[in-house]
């Protein structure tokens, strides 16, 4: 099977190379990759967002599948352009891709399927969240405890374009919860953490996430089935009824409240930085899960999951979620590999032969262990063996995990 990933970034590297583990794979492209997937496969300078192009591409190199990784293409229509042009695809199509692309749409669909979130409020009044209601690459949301945090979200928020929504503030323990859907099947991914805040102890502004971690202690497969019981399946059939069935990855985010699930976002795509903690745990072919959803179906697919836990660390540029780096050499990659941790590239160019950042979040180290503690201990390991000049990460990723699951077993 050919394969055409489309996006740049650690999560289709991480997709990259556990499709390159697929026997069924015959050729692996991207569009436009980056250094990391060229190690795999081949890049292509072509915009994720350029339906056409990337349909012409696709015909070129008789593509029997095409992953879109990022939400902006799904948002922008791409799948669609696509599927139309006859190219099977895993991603949704524009009408679906608006419940990430449009904070005010998932809010009505969730009301009309039935699905527990936050209250919406017709005026902000501390203790609130004000979000941006359009895409903001996870940095339109400002969570204001008090009326001094909402008065400069307030003026934050008039940065982005629309109205913004606000809702009242969650209080509880982060979730991902991603599951591959065709229609109204689907195939729970393992349950995930990221953190979303730029420093330790979740202080600083929210950024696109500095880490993740899988499993999640206190969430095996009875409560996932009861999440998707009472998130996900009501919300694949609310649009399957609305005629639009929904192929791709359907990530909630959610809040575990002391009053149950309540769901904060739904994305449409695979999560970033959590799929670089998933895909290391899953068993089995995920091309073939990837193609048959594509089709339509996933009554055949089967995945499983490792006992191991993975933790993922973002290396981020020195002023990230503010600013980005581009052009510093960086050191250690091959140490940091040989410690038998895997290093996913999220924002580096090759200058004159030489590998440098280029963006926000440059690099992502996820390791495997047979506990949470075990692989957060190996992927730090590996992080202190890479450097550029400015290279900062968070140092407590996982870290509240690895002692509940402590206190859990002792
Ligand atoms: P979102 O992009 O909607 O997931 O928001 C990004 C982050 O903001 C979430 O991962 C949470 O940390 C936080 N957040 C969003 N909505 C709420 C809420 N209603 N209550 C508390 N925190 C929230
Ligand atoms: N990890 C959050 C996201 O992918 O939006």
């Amino acid at each position: 099977m050919k394969v055409l990933i489309v996006g740049s970034g650690g999560r289709e590297h991480a997709l990259a190379w556990k499709l390159a583990q697929s026997p069924k794979l015959t050729e692996l492209h991207a569009a436009s990759g980056n250094p990391g997937i060229a190690s795999l496969g081949s890049c292509h300078p072509v915009r994720a967002d350029d339906g056409e192009s990337l349909l012409a591409l696709a015909r070129q190199l008789a593509i029997d599948l095409v992953v879109v990784g990022p939400e902006v293409p799904l948002v922008a229509g791409v799948a669609d352009q696509l599927r139309h042009g006859g190219i099977a695809v895993f991603g949704p199509g524009r009408e679906t891709a608006m419940l990430e692309g449009s904070k005010s749409f998932a809010k009505e669909l969730m009301l009309a399927a039935g699905v527990p979130t936050a209250k919406e409020f017709a005026e902000p009044v501390a203790p609130c969240v004000v979000k941006a209601d359009g895409l903001a690459a996870g940095k339109g949301v400002f969570v204001c405890p008090d009326a001094e945090s909402l008065a400069k979200a307030l003026k934050a928020v008039e940065a982005f374009p629309g109205k913004p929504i606000f809702e009242e503030l969650l209080v509880g323990e982060e979730l991902s919860m991603l599951v591959l859907a065709a229609g109204e099947e689907t195939l729970a991914l393992a349950p995930a953490q990221d953190f979303k805040r730029a420093y330790d102890g979740d202080r600083g502004p929210n950024t696109g996430g500095m880490g993740s971690y899988s499993p999640v202690p206190g969430v095996g497969s009875s409560e996932v089935d009861a999440i998707l019981d009472q998130v996900h399946r009501p919300v694949l059939a609310e649009l399957a009824e609305r005629g639009h069935p929904f192929i791709g990855v359907l990530y909630a985010g959610l809040m575990r409240t002391d009053e149950g699930i309540k769901v904060l976002e739904f994305n449409v795509r695979f999560g970033d930085p959590e799929t670089q903690a998933i895909l290391p745990r899953i068993e089995g072919d995920l091309l073939e899960a990837l193609a048959e959803a594509a089709n339509g179906s996933l009554a055949d697919a089967k995945l499983g999951v490792s006992e191991e836990a993975a933790v993922t660390v973002v290396l981020a540029a020195g002023n990230y979620p503010a600013g980005s780096d581009k052009g510093s050499p960086i050191e250690g990659i091959a140490d940091a590999e040989a410690t038998g941790a895997v290093v996913f590239h999220a924002g580096t160019a090759v200058w004159d032969g030489a590998l440098v950042t280029s963006g926000g979040r440059i690099l992502n180290v996820s390791a495997l262990g047979p506990t949470i503690a075990a692989a957060r201990e190996r992927a730090y390991v590996a992080c202190e063996k890479i450097s550029w000049e400015g290279m900062r990460y968070r140092t407590d990723i996982a870290l509240a995990a690895a002692e509940r699951e402590a206190s859990a077993s002792a």
